[in-house]
């Protein structure tokens, strides 16, 4: 079962910042997962939210300001632990720290409602741009519009069905719709991650990973029941 470092090593350091990404590479993570969202002036940018409420206390949104505006905000300031100010990172630097050494990265694309036309493509440039990073590449997206933008643009991308609102009676027309996308994963909330679950999407032949996973416990019954992966905010979960 893969942990993949779910916006860097967030539980020990601000999510989604470089020194989260450095410490989740340092502490051996191999497989990683971070959102993307883009700046006014068209930086592509790794941040869980879509402002900066939660992490910096602005509330500015990222579409709407130039990339050096947002680069003066500190994402670290929710992170009490350690709030030393950390930019929020453009995806370029995010990939130059884990792209050497990284298996699989989970490209999470926030867009929905298509806020940002065309991130698709400027997504699979930069993807394509790196020599060797479209086959450990996978992308997934809350938005399904945005899956299915991906899918039209490109008959290769690995894609992950993200399901939103699941719940057990919408897990079959879920398959449906990851299946006409063409998704080869299927990510889902740990509070559906349930035997008859799992076995279901298996079965229907996707690779399942599940977010987020923060208790030893939790993840040891998900590798006892066949999960193929785990989102956690702490890499070293299983050797806690
Ligand atoms: O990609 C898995 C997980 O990160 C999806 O939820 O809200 O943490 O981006 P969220
Ligand atoms: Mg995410």
């Amino acid at each position: 079962m893969r942990v993949i470092a779910h916006r860097g090593a967030s539980g020990y350091a601000p999510e989604n910042t470089l020194k989260a990404f450095r410490l989740a590479v340092e502490m051996g993570a191999a497989d990683h997962e971070f959102d993307v969202h883009r700046t006014r002036d068209g930086v592509l940018v790794v941040h869980h939210d879509f402002d900066l409420k939660r992490t910096a206390g602005s509330p500015a949104r990222i579409a709407e300001l130039a990339y050096p505006e947002l680069a003066k905000l500190n994402a670290a300031a929710h992170f009490t632990a350690d709030p030393a100010f950390q930019p929020v990172p453009r995806l370029d630097e995010v990939l130059d720290v884990i792209g050497p050494t990284a298996r699989w990265l989970n490209f999470e694309v926030k867009n929905d409602g298509n806020v940002y036309p065309g991130i698709e493509r400027e997504a699979l440039a930069c993807i394509a741009g790196r020599p060797g990073m479209l086959g450990r590449s996978l992308v997934s997206s809350f938005d399904h519009g945005t899956l299915e933008r991906f899918r039209a643009l490109s008959p290769e991308i690995r894609l992950a069905y993200l399901g939103h609102g699941l719940s057990t009676v919408l897990l079959a027309p879920a398959i449906r719709k990851a299946r006409a996308v063409g998704a080869v994963n299927f990510h889902m909330a740990l509070r559906l991650a349930f035997r008859t679950n799992v076995g279901l999407i298996k079965r229907a032949g996707f690779e399942v990973c599940i977010y987020t996973v923060n208790e030893k416990k939790d993840a040891l019954r998900l590798r006892e029941i066949g999960v193929d992966g785990i989102f956690s905010n702490y890499p070293d979960i299983l050797e806690k």
